[in-house]
């Protein structure tokens, strides 16, 4: 799938929709920590590089809501996926990319849809070098990196990326939802196929 997904510009998590995308604020910090807690233990070795506990996810939830840009995931009010943005410089223009998704939302192509969402926020930002690091064996972040063109290094068991980007003028949320029919279409495509993911998630 090569869904395309659309920004919410409000705060409110009352949106009816089955999934919908927004920036987290720090009062987000809990549910953003009960997502991270939902990953099973293989997943949160992918996410973090090892085994981390439930204090260290909280204070984690917390720090990066308080510091990065962080797009959160709802599925039927629930967040279930989140792409974070860490600047690395004092002027913006290098930025780390991580990425989570819940195991039922996996395989579907959402993780390449908000890799290409998060790349457009940077790029939005004026962030010209986006890097990741995961683990050698991750071959879906892989996957992801290699599809969008990232230079891969792979050092002691891990990878480490590397993407220059093309800063781009910022539109309003409300100014790109309206003239992007494409990304509409993307939103239908995605809303199908969370519509499965959802099922799986009961
Ligand atoms: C990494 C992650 C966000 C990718 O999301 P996803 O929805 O599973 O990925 P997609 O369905 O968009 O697939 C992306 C690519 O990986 C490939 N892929 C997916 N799962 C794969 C697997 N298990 N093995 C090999 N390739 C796989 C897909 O075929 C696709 O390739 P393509 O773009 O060439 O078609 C998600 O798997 C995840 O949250 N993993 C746990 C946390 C993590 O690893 N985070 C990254 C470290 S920062």
């Amino acid at each position: 799938m090569s869904a395309e997904l659309s920004f919410h510009s409000a705060s409110s998590d009352l949106d009816a929709s089955p999934a919908h995308q927004r920036r987290l604020a720090p009062k987000d910090a809990a549910r953003f920590g009960d997502h991270l807690l939902r990953l099973d233990a293989a997943s949160r070795r992918l996410r973090f590089g090892g085994a981390v506990n439930e204090d260290f996810i909280r204070a984690y939830a917390e720090r990066v809501l308080g510091s990065a840009t962080v797009i959160g995931l709802f599925v039927a009010g629930e967040l279930r996926g989140a792409a974070e943005l860490h600047t690395l410089d004092d002027a913006g223009e290098r930025a780390e990319a991580a990425f989570s998704l819940e195991a039922p939302l996996r395989g579907a192509g959402l993780g390449g849809a908000f890799f290409a969402n998060l790349r457009r926020v940077a790029e939005r930002a004026g962030v010209r070098r986006l890097v990741f690091q995961c683990l050698a064996e991750n071959r879906a972040m892989l996957a992801v990196g290699r599809r969008n063109g990232a230079e891969l290094r792979f050092e002691g068991g891990e990878a480490h990326a590397s993407l220059a980007l093309t800063p781009a003028p910022v539109r309003a949320p409300r100014e790109a939802r309206a003239t992007s029919a494409a990304a509409r279409r993307g939103v239908d495509r995605l809303r199908g196929g969370l519509q499965v993911g959802e099922a799986a998630l009961g």
